[in-house]
C-alpha cells in the first residue's frame, strides 16, 4: 500500500462555531491506482488532500506512506514531500519570476541536483507533457491549460511515490480538462504513477480506477 488513511478526523473552529469538515475518513491506495475523490464544493475535499499530502496536521487518525505512519510535523516530512509526494495545487501556484522549467527544476534543485541536471531533467519532463516549446516562459505566459500542466510536471520532477492533484483542471474549460486528465491516464498506465485526483466533475472522474465521494466526513467508494 502507498498510502493508507485510517479515520482521519478535522474540526475547523472559528470565532463563534466549529465546524467538522472530516470526520473518520478512510482511504488506501495501491501502487498503480489512479483514484479519483469527488464532493460539493466545502464539503472538505482540499483539507483532505493537504493531510493526505502532510501539508495539514488531522486532529486524529492515522496516515502512513509506504507503510511508515507520519504527519506534517515528523522529522521526515520535509523530505517525503519533496520525495515521495508530488502536490498539485488547486491553484497552480508557480512562482511567476521563474520559467516553466525553472519551476520544475525547483523541487530537482531542492533535492540536491545540480543546476545543469535539475535543468535537463526539467525539460525533459515538460516535453513528456507535450511542453517543450514553452520551456522558457514565464507563468503569465502560458494558457490556464499549460500552467496546469507546468504544475504537474512539477509534481512529477521527483519521481514520487504517489501524485496529490487538488482539482487540476478546476479552471479549465471541457476539452483542456480532458487532455490534463489523458494525461494523468497515460502516466498512469505508462510509468505505473500512482494518483490520488479531487474533481468536482463526477465523468471525469469516472476515468480513474477508483471513485470515491467525500460527504459529512466521510469516504464511500462510489
Ligand atoms: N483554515 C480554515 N479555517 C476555518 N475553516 C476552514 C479553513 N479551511 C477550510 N475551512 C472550511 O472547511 C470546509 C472545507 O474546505 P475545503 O477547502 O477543504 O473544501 P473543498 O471541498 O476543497 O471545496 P472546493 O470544492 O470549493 O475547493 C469549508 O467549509 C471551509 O470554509
Ligand atoms: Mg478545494
Amino acid at each position: 500500500m502507498i498510502l493508507t488513511a485510517h479515520n482521519i478526523s478535522k474540526v475547523y473552529q472559528d470565532s463563534h462555531r466549529t465546524i467538522t469538515v472530516l470526520d473518520g475518513a478512510d482511504l488506501e491506495v495501491k501502487k498503480g491506482e489512479l483514484i479519483s475523490i469527488t464532493g460539493q464544493s466545502g464539503c472538505g475535499k482540499s483539507t483532505l488532500l493537504h493531510i493526505l499530502g502532510l501539508l495539514d496536521d488531522s486532529d486524529s487518525g492515522t496516515i502512513s506512506i509506504e507503510g511508515m505512519q507520519v504527519n506534517s510535523r515528523h522529522p521526515d516530512a520535509p523530505f517525503i514531500r519533496n520525495s515521495k509526494i508530488g502536490f498539485v495545487f488547486q491553484f497552480h501556484y508557480l512562482v511567476e519570476d521563474l520559467t516553466a522549467a525553472e519551476n520544475v527544476a525547483l523541487p530537482l534543485l531542492i533535492a540536491g541536483k545540480n543546476i545543469a541536471a535539475a535543468q535537463e531533467e526539467a525539460r525533459e519532463i515538460l516535453s513528456r507533457l507535450g511542453l517543450q516549446d514553452r520551456v522558457s516562459h514565464f507563468p503569465n505566459q502560458l494558457s490556464g491549460g499549460e500552467q496546469q500542466r507546468v504544475a504537474l510536471a512539477r509534481a512529477l520532477a521527483n519521481k514520487p511515490s504517489i501524485v496529490l492533484a487538488d482539482e487540476p483542471t478546476g479552471n479549465l474549460d471541457p476539452a483542456n480538462s480532458l487532455e490534463v486528465w489523458k494525461l494523468m491516464r497515460q502516466l498512469n498506465e505508462e510509468l505505473g504513477q500512482t494518483f490520488v485526483v479531487v474533481t468536482h466533475d463526477r465523468e471525469l472522474a469516472k476515468l480513474a480506477d477508483k471513485s470515491y465521494e467525500l460527504s459529512l466526513g466521510k469516504l464511500t467508494l462510489l
